[in-house]
């Protein structure tokens, strides 16, 4: 593995001390793959970071990119400017989502789509008169991004320490118990109480898939006591859960928000947003209504737009949507041949194209450097697994065979056995 000496690079969620002695320097991709500068290739189970949903190096991608680049490569969306690719993505999206009378308010990433979504959230109930409706619901294990409303949502406490109070009136629910909701709602006050967010199936606090009925029924208390149901889809969404916002999954759920990144250009370029019904919109989309002030210099940028446009046109057009939910099942067996192992607490997967496997108790007390040392087994193995809290995590590309996931389920049953 090639070094950089001296690296300035400070990396995000990365102990430098370590790091700074030891970076992956990766230069190509093809489909699953990712190859080094050595030309070691290997296995990108992770889609990096739950987003190479149509797999890496797609031409089309990067000629729709070119293209914009060369007509109109940025400009403005503030006021009333627009450009065709916003237009075109907003008004696909809209189209797509399982919202009524849907708009898309553009973003940069996903971060950026909680805190619209947070604050979008409490200036809605502000508009109709409803103004100490503040207070914001997340679950236990949730991730929401590393912005100011995502720190304050985190359901991962070392994600929130040691930074004061990010977020006011916010709380954190368990993550599998419906009547946890509503007896948060009834202590803070159903009046209030803004919105609840909740990823369906948890990504990044470590891949847990919500308990049967779980989602229908926090969904249900929240239209009881009139609490916006904001879906955040950053991970669930573009075939992730095999459909194009995950939350189709439950059908009866009509969310108020979704919040969507990562996939949405799988990750050719940064690009999110935050898909609102027609309701929350209303009273700032009425003749006369205030502008949401609100809005970073990025939204809307057609270059990523573009990308983002021709992405969602392969997954359509290569039927790649669909493959996340066939291949749960394949992917959940396949990491669940390290069930067995001593030194492994819970396999968990099995909804969505994502899984995960927690290390024994004992060995994380004993190194709670366990998780980085079992990636680097699997690392060992040719396959990029990504370490979380409590182990490793995989979330392979879309395009993944059979046969890839064979390799990721031979290499954490190798790896796991390396541990304790
Ligand atoms: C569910 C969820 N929400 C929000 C985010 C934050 O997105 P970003 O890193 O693009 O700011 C992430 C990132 O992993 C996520 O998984």
């Amino acid at each position: 593995m090639t070094t950089i000496e001296d690296t300035r690079f400070w990396h995000p969620f990365a102990p430098m001390g370590q790091v700074r002695e030891a970076e992956m320097v990766l230069v190509r991709g093809e489909d699953v793959w990712v190859f080094d500068e050595d030309d070691n290739r290997y296995l990108d189970a992770t889609a990096s970071l739950w987003y190479a949903n149509v797999g890496h190096g797609r031409k089309s991608i990067a000629d729709a990119v070119g293209k914009q680049m060369a007509e109109l490569e940025a400009y403005s969306t503030f006021g009333d400017f627009t450009n065709r690719p916003a237009e075109e993505i907003s008004a696909k999206l809209a189209e797509l989502a399982p919202v009524p009378d849907a708009k898309v308010f553009l973003t940069s990433g996903g971060g950026d789509s909680i805190d619209t979504a947070a604050k979008l959230a409490r200036r809605y109930w502000h508009e109709v008169g409803q103004t100490s409706r503040h207070h914001l619901i997340s679950r236990q294990h949730g991730y929401h991004g590393t912005h100011g409303f995502g720190t304050g949502l985190a359901g991962i406490p070392p994600n929130r320490e040691g930074y004061g109070e990010v977020a006011a009136d916010a709380s954190v629910v368990a993550w599998d118990d419906p009547a946890a909701l509503r007896e948060e709602i009834e202590r803070i006050g159903p009046d209030r109480v803004a919105a609840f967010f909740i990823e369906p199936v948890i990504g990044a606090g470590g891949v847990y898939p919500p308990p049967e009925g779980y989602v229908e029924e926090v969904a249900a208390i929240c239209s009881e006591y009139g609490v916006l149901f904001v879906v955040d889809a950053v991970i669930n969404a573009f075939g992730r859960l095999g459909t194009w916002f995950g939350i189709e999954r439950w059908p009866e759920v009509v969310p108020d928000m979704i919040t969507f990144a990562k996939g949405v250009t799988s990750g050719y370029l940064p690009l999110g947003g935050v898909v609102i019904s027609g309701e929350i919109a209303a009273p700032f989309w009425e003749p006369g209504a205030p502008p949401f002030r609100h809005g970073a210099t990025y939204g809307g940028h057609p270059t990523c737009c573009a990308a983002g446009i021709e992405n969602l046109r392969i997954l359509e057009e290569e039927g790649l949507l669909p493959r996340g939910e066939e291949l749960e099942g394949p992917l959940y067996e396949q990491m669940l041949r390290a069930a067995d192992s001593p030194n492994v607490a819970e396999v968990r997967g099995g909804l969505g194209f994502l899984a995960a496997v927690e290390i024994a108790g004992e060995i994380l007390e004993a190194d709670p450097g366990a998780p980085i040392k079992l990636g680097m087994a699997a690392r060992e193995e040719g396959v990029l697994m990504r370490p979380l809290g409590r182990g490793v995590a995989v979330s392979p590309p879309l395009t993944a065979t059979e046969e890839h996931l064979q390799m990721i389920g031979d290499a954490i049953e190798k790896s796991v056995a390396t541990l304790g």
